[in-house]
């Protein structure tokens, strides 16, 4: 019995199997609308086998896009335009997810596919940033400090995406909390300089995490709960795999079910080498020390490998992103390779 398919369910909401999509921005939206380009790309990949697909960050406000081109779903035509892909995926076989973000000052960025890199001037149709204190992320501009109603703000958006979110058909809801985003920015102290109650200490640092968690559980009752962190910055003074550990009980008191544990991202110096598995001992450490369920990512490639992780009790489940760009049929090759019942739709099933 393969543990990479053997079914999960999360909140009575059964996965086929344990082998799953990744959230991977396409910067391909045009005021935060999905369309075909994303239509085509998420459903490709529950045709694919995957147990779960995790839709792009997507932002829970306008200001909140990574670059201009990001999804969102802070009005209510974007959730429409969310139900047919979160159909077709579900058609497919496949839960439907998506990661809700806030890129804070990391926010208002060039899209990669345009091949720049840093800071969408207000000119070119770019805004004005936010973040838990006015430090600029390298080159980037210097965001605004939120005031205290911001910061109500930002959890207000929150539970009105996951309204959405739900209402569009989506069953899993990513907090997205990791890769040097907006709450991220409000963990670690070294973005997060505030002397109120949303800074200083760990508490006062988790509590915008815990706050949307419980928004987001709340307005999304029955949905699957994940929270993404990055276990370390990796980077001195930082957020670390401790925090990451104590984290995670605190959004599992608040409503979450999962811990999907990646890293980095917060600050340009940090000291990350990438290989095969690099991140799966954080998430090891977490689901030891907290017995939560835990998602494990980050060069996940091989099935082999990805199911060893699992039957050594590493983690729960494997995310994977790049390896589903080059093959969208991923899912259908490890059962293959693993001799697991094949999760190939009756369309394809003369290829196994
Ligand atoms: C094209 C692309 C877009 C990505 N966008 C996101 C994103 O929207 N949210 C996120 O948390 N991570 C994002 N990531 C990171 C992936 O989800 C994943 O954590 C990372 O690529 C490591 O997994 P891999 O080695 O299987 O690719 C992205 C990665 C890629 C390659």
């Amino acid at each position: 019995m393969s543990a990479l398919f053997t079914p999960l369910t999360i909140r009575g909401i059964e996965l086929r199997n344990r082998l799953w999509v990744s959230p991977m921005c396409q910067y391909s939206a045009v005021d935060g609308m999905p369309n075909d380009w994303h239509h085509v790309h998420l459903a490709q990949f529950a045709a694919g086998g995957a147990g779960l697909v995790i839709a792009e960050a997507t932002a829970v406000s306008p200001e909140g896009r990574i670059s201009p081109d990001d999804t969102g779903l802070w009005t209510d035509a974007q959730a429409d335009a969310w139900s047919s892909i979160v159909a077709a995926i579900r058609a497919r076989g496949a839960v439907a997810g998506v990661q809700l973000g806030h890129a804070g000052r990391k926010a208002s960025t060039t899209s990669p596919l345009t091949g720049g890199r840093g800071t969408v001037s207000i000119d070119d149709g770019g805004w004005s940033t936010v973040a838990p204190s006015a430090i600029a992320y390298d080159a980037f501009a210097e965001p605004v400090a939120l005031d205290a109603r911001g910061i109500e703000k930002v959890v207000d958006d929150f539970a009105d995406a996951a309204r959405r979110a739900v209402a569009a058909g989506f069953e899993v809801l990513e907090v997205h909390a990791a890769h040097g985003y907006l709450l991220h920015q409000f963990l670690s102290p070294l973005t997060n300089h505030r002397d109120d109650e949303w800074g200083g200490s760990f508490e006062n640092r988790v509590r915008l995490l815990v706050r949307v968690t419980e928004a987001v559980r709340a307005a999304a009752p029955d949905a699957a709960v994940f929270v993404r962190f990055s276990a370390t910055d990796a980077a001195e003074g930082g957020w670390s795999v401790d925090d990451t550990v104590a984290a995670s009980r605190l959004v599992a008191d608040a409503g979450a079910d999962l811990m999907d544990v990646s890293s980095g991202g917060l600050v340009p110096h940090q000291h990350i080498v990438p290989g095969p598995g690099y991140q799966v001992d954080y998430a090891e450490t977490v689901r030891r020390e907290t017995g939560l369920l835990v998602a494990a990512v980050g060069m996940i490639d091989d099935p082999t490998f990805g199911e060893q992780i699992l039957a050594d009790g590493r983690a729960d489940a494997i995310l994977s992103a790049r390896e589903w760009l080059r093959d969208p049929h991923y899912a259908l090759r490890a059962a293959a390779a693993l001799g697991a019942p094949n999760p190939a739709p009756a369309q394809y099933v003369r290829a196994y």
